[in-house]
């Protein structure tokens, strides 16, 4: 009976979001009163229209009923409300599976993620509903489909630990939560996108549809990003004496709380740093400042095969703080043979610029995990999916190279350069790789050339449904296969992903053997993937929050 009762209550609580006692007021008047003919549509009305821009309609409607939505941006706010008391309940559930799993590593590790990411996503809602009324539509797009995706991280950690009956009721819970959230993430694309007119409201549109975002770049140059030149270091780290710190997480240590709108500069000199480092989401505006690639080196070894790590916990280097920048830096994992998911740079920071930079691993060497993420003259090698994740990213002028597998490399392998993880099609989300060079390493392309038939290697493949991969001017090497793109298992996602080219160049550029599922991108929407019109660049400000 007691089991009874506390599910019948959860049930309640997915259904109705608690509404204040006005909104219950309101709800129960408009009932009594049938909606009157007049040009303005009635509450219910705007509600079903808006809702029609949904994925779960029903649940759109019967989750808005009990506010009061006398116009599109109420609506959406209500629905960020709904999203972000369900979530806070989440927490809690989360919360008793980590004190429930006492000794159990597994289930530990996986509410203890869950926890930091929802905190995360929380926080990024917040910041949502407080950007709509400043008109900051397209931030609140960005930070509200980084939240869907942490919610959705968090349930697929518990997948791997769903053996007792509180986890499998949280992943159900957190299930419709994504519900939630997806739907509030749709209303605002269809404001931004569509306008405030809810008649004309319609579902979540993608490129395979035929659907582009707007795309010129308003006038004047096209906006570029980079590390500033000239920036002072606030601190030094060094191995030998005489800096502030010997390691790299001491100085991030004493970088300022939310960074006040400047930032903190650390001056990494010449060295290998072999330690984990992280930046919270608290350190706001961090800089690294190494000597170069391949001079300071920051190092670590952590990967999947240890036990209570999953592949987010591999990084050698995790940021979450957002407006992070780095420069003249190698970062690497060099977990052993056979260690399978090994990151050595994960990102979750908004804003963030990494330039001059080498990332060097085997399978997932760059987790770009969140948000807007800008690489400038990087290094990038790996081979299994090593640029994954669920972030909007560009890549310009980067070399993007394939590394030889670390066991029995002249067997042949197959590689897929990325694997972008887009779960909605309202996400902001996707890879793009302009005027980048993809080839191997030498002793990769040695192994390749001595027998090219066993040796496949893929632009991408979807790792989610909606995954979202483009390649606008590069190089791509003869190692690249004709087909272009591998799929993830069966039809997975290949009539929802959207994975496109144009104007590349190279051996590996011909369209002529690639899958029908992959698209040339029409000329006159190319600008849609800039860093103006792509990650809002022209923007990007000193973050102060
Ligand atoms: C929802 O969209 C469909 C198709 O665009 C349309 O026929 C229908 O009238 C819409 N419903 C509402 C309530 O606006
Ligand atoms: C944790 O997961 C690992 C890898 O899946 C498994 O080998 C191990 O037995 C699990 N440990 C527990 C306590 O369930
Ligand atoms: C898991 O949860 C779902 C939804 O709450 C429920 O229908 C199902 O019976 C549960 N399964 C187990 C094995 O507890
Ligand atoms: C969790 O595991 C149970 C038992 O294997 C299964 O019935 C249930 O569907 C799983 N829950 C989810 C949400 O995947
Ligand atoms: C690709 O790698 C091969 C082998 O190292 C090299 O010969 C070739 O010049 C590279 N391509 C470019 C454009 O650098």
């Amino acid at each position: 009976m007691a089991v009874f009762s506390i599910l019948f209550l959860s049930l309640f609580v997915f259904i109705h979001p608690t509404p204040s006692a006005s909104d219950l007021h309101h709800h129960h008047r408009r009932r009594i009163h049938p909606p009157s003919i007049k040009d303005e549509p009635s509450s219910s009305d705007l509600i079903r229209q808006a809702c029609n821009a949904t994925r779960y309609q029903q649940l759109c409607e019967s989750s808005l009923t009990p506010y009061p939505n006398r116009n599109p941006m109420e609506i959406i706010q209500s629905a960020l409300t709904v999203s972000s008391d369900n979530l806070r309940e989440a927490q809690s559930k989360v919360q008793s599976i980590l004190e429930a799993a006492s000794g159990n590593i597994n289930q530990t590790n996986a509410a203890k993620n869950c926890i930091e990411i929802l905190h995360m996503s929380a926080y990024r809602l917040k910041s949502t509903a407080d950007a709509l009324p400043r008109g900051d539509i397209k931030n609140g797009r960005a930070w509200t489909t980084a939240g869907l995706a942490y919610q959705y991280d968090c349930w697929s950690g518990l997948k791997y630990v769903n053996d007792t009956k509180m986890i499998n009721e949280t992943m159900s819970f957190l299930n419709t939560l994504i519900g939630y959230t997806s739907n509030a993430l749709s209303l605002m694309m269809a404001y931004d996108v569509l306008g405030d007119q809810t008649a004309s409201w319609t579902p979540p549109k993608t490129e395979r549809d035929g659907f582009w975002e707007a795309g010129g770049d308003a006038g004047g140059a096209a906006p570029q990003l980079g590390v500033p030149a000239g920036l002072k270091a606030d601190v030094t780290v060094c191995k030998s004496g005489g800096c502030d710190y010997s390691t790299v997480q001491e100085a991030v240590n004493a970088a300022p709380d939310w960074g006040y709108g400047r930032r903190f500069v650390i001056w990494v000199k010449t060295g290998v740093y072999e330690e984990t480092v992280r930046v919270g989401l608290s350190k706001q505006n961090v800089v690294v400042l190494g000597d170069g690639m391949g001079k300071t080196v920051i190092t670590g070894s952590l990967n999947v095969g240890q036990p209570g790590i999953s592949t987010y916990n591999t990084a050698t280097f995790g940021v979450v703080g957002d407006g992070f920048m780095a420069s003249g830096l190698t970062i690497e994992n060099t977990a052993g043979p056979d260690a399978h998911q090994a990151v050595a740079f994960r990102s979750d920071s908004d804003r963030s610029i990494l330039e001059n930079c080498e990332f060097l691993g085997n399978q997932d060497t760059l987790y770009a995990h969140s948000l807007r993420q800008f690489y400038k003259s990087c290094r990038i090698e790996g081979n299994v999916d090593f640029i994954f994740g669920n972030s909007a990213s560009i890549f310009q002028d980067c070399a993007i190279l394939v590394r030889p597998r670390q066991l029995n490399p002249e067997k042949g392998e197959t590689n897929a350069v990325t694997a972008h993880g887009r779960i909605d099609p309202a996400q902001s989300t996707g890879f793009v790789f302009q005027n980048c060079l993809i080839n191997g390493t030498e002793e990769y392309m040695r192994l390749y050339y001595s027998n090219p038939k066993v040796h496949k290697n893929y632009l991408g493949r979807p790792w989610k449904e909606f995954s979202r991969t483009v390649y606008i001017g590069c190089k791509l090497e003869a190692l690249i296969a004709p087909q272009g793109w591998m799929p993830w298992t069966g039809d997975f996602a290949l009539q929802t992903l959207y994975y496109g080219e144009f104007g590349n160049s190279g051996k590996g550029s011909d369209l002529s053997g690639r899958v029908t599922w992959s698209s040339g991108i029409p000329e006159d929407h190319v600008n849609v993937y800039s860093i103006g019109n792509f990650l809002q660049g022209d923007q990007w400000r000193l973050t102060s929050s």
